[in-house]
């Protein structure tokens, strides 16, 4: 029960990665309180876990995010878990297609940390999620790599400019979330088999898998302006 006595706030815990990590911080004792896009997505999600408060939040939109986090008391930790990725040529679509996912980590991460920080308690952190295609760019999934690089790139120069608190990154490699569902439709299986091929440890991470990384980052009070990779060696190969 490494987490009894804190509050956990997990921005994108109604799915994948956040949900793991919400799960596993409250199978150790932690108080939850998750959020999804929609009030649908969010209670879901809760109550596969047990006793959780879930919220609605879009977290590009300033006002919410203010909003929600005024109705919270102390908090200790915060994992920004919101987002997806990306796929397409530059030349697609709108240059707003584009910013959304850059905007999400970029701004999305300053309306999250403004507004947390008056609530958050002594030895708090908060946790931002990269991802592998900061360090192994992929062809057509430029946004990503963008947007990743952003979020990683953010905890360590927020670790300087708002210590004592604590920032870091998660960067996960291929991990089996709904997100992937999103973005490979049908071909989602074949994809993943053929990447797991590929890595050194053979296997796609399981979200849980990377919900213990961030748990040991927020756990750690030594342990501020990292980024941990989840990926299997990827960038190794
Ligand atoms: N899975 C991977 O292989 C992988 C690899 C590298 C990096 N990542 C990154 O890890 C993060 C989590 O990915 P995942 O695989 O866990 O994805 P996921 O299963 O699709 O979960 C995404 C979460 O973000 C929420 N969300 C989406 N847009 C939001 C917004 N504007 N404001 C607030 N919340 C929002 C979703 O809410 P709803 O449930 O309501 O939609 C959901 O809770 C993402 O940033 C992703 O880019 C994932």
């Amino acid at each position: 029960m490494a987490f009894r006595n804190k509050n956990i706030v997990i921005i994108g815990g109604s799915s994948g990665i956040g949900f793991a990590t919400a799960q596993l911080a409250y199978q150790q004792g932690a108080t939850v309180t998750i959020t999804g896009t929609s009030t649908a997505t969010a209670q879901q999600a809760a109550q596969l876990i047990g006793n959780v408060a879930a919220y609605p939040l879009d977290i590009t939109d300033e006002h919410a995010v203010n909003r929600f986090f005024n109705q919270l008391t102390a908090i200790d930790h915060v994992l920004v878990s919101a987002g997806g990725t990306k796929l397409g040529s530059l030349f697609e679509g709108s240059v707003a297609d584009h910013a959304t996912p850059i905007q999400l980590r970029l701004l999305g991460n300053i309306h999250v940390v403004r507004a947390a920080t008056p609530k958050l308690r002594s030895g708090g952190s908060f946790t931002f999620t990269g991802g592998l295609s900061t360090d192994r760019p992929v062809s057509g999934a430029w946004v990503s790599g963008i947007a990743t690089a952003v979020a990683e790139q953010m905890a360590r120069v927020l670790a300087l400019d708002l210590a004592p608190i604590r920032f870091n990154a998660i960067s996960p490699g291929y991990t089996d979330t709904p997100m992937w569902t999103n973005v490979l439709g049908d071909n989602r299986e074949q994809v993943l088999a053929t990447v797991a091929h590929t890595l050194p440890v053979k296997r796609i991470a399981r979200p849980d898998e990377v919900a213990q990384a961030v748990l040991s980052l927020m756990q750690n009070k030594s342990v501020t302006g990292e980024v941990i990779h989840v990926d299997g060696g990827a960038r190794l190969v």
